[in-house]
């Protein structure tokens, strides 16, 4: 292909990605304006059947997306800024790692919650691509990492820092869902609106409940991560020692000294 096609087609390529500021249909949800696309209808339709089973869990998502969105849409630079719509897919979907149904589609056993959250929201965006709910060309790579990277990074805060502004807003939204100080960001009608309709009344023994129940359950995915500590206080028989980044740099440390018994730093 010529240079000059090689442009056309990215050019094309590139009218067809979702930009930041890109006007989606909207709806309103506890008087906040969010989008309203197929896959964000989707996203919302995968995660009620947490309503039934884990309703701290159901309403924490909410939250997460409807306070993240009043912020975005109260600061018109960063509404224009931040995709609204992969917000919405990674907000609503960043914790399906919590499931905790015994057959549960999302948990692996060797990976932590917050990638398990954020492999099974891109396995749900390419089944939607796949069965032509959406397109392809929105829903590049690109894109892909970004909704996987803010999910999977949603506890790792001083990795996420330097990356991008998509994947950043993900995890800000959790943040801000946290109680706390009423954040500055919200205005105080959105938050009193979002609270009266998705009450936070029972996160912390929910979140508690559920990383007992991961660290009992996964143990190989817990090791290194902050469950690690729910399952030394709450999982009888737990042990993470031989697990630990600080065992196996330990077990290293006796063999090399053992076959370079002599060697100095500067050896
Ligand atoms: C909007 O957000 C941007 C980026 O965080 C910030 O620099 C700016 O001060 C905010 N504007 C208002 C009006 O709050
Ligand atoms: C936290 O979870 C552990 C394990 O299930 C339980 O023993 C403890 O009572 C819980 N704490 C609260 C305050 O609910
Ligand atoms: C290490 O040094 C000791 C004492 O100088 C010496 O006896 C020994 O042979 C050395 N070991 C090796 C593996 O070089």
């Amino acid at each position: 292909m010529k240079f000059s096609g090689v442009l056309s087609v990215l050019a094309l390529a590139g009218a067809a990605v979702a930009k930041p500021g890109t006007k989606y249909p909207t709806t309103t949800i506890a008087g906040v304006e969010v989008v309203d696309t197929q896959i964000v209808r989707d996203a919302r339709k995968l995660i009620e059947v947490f309503n039934g089973l884990q309703p701290y869990l159901y309403k924490h998502l909410y939250r997460t997306w409807l306070f993240g969105a009043a912020a975005l849409n109260a600061n018109e630079t960063l509404k224009n800024t931040v995709d609204l719509e992969l917000h919405a897919v990674g907000t609503i979907l960043h914790d399906l790692g919590w499931d905790m149904r015994p057959n549960s589609p999302w948990v692996t056993q060797a990976d932590r919650f917050e990638v398990d959250s954020g492999v099974a929201a891109v396995k749900f965006v390419q089944e939607q691509v796949a069965s032509n709910k959406c397109s392809a060309k929105k829903w590049n790579a690109d894109r892909l990492e970004k909704l996987y990277d803010g999910i999977s990074l949603q506890t790792e805060l001083s990795i996420i820092k330097y990356k991008n502004i998509q994947s950043q807003w993900i995890v800000n939204s959790v943040g801000l869902e946290f109680p706390g100080p009423r954040n500055p960001l919200i205005p105080e009608k959105d938050y009193n609106n979002i609270l009266a309709a998705y009450p936070n009344d029972f996160l912390f023994r929910g979140s508690n409940i559920t990383f007992t129940y991961l660290a009992g359950h996964k143990p190989e995915g817990s090791y290194n991560t902050f469950l690690q500590d729910f399952g030394v206080a709450y999982v009888p028989g737990y042990d993470p020692s031989g697990h630990r980044l600080f065992d196996i740099l330990h077990e290293g440390l006796e063999a090399e000294v053992e076959k370079h018994p002599n060697a100095t730093i500067y050896s």
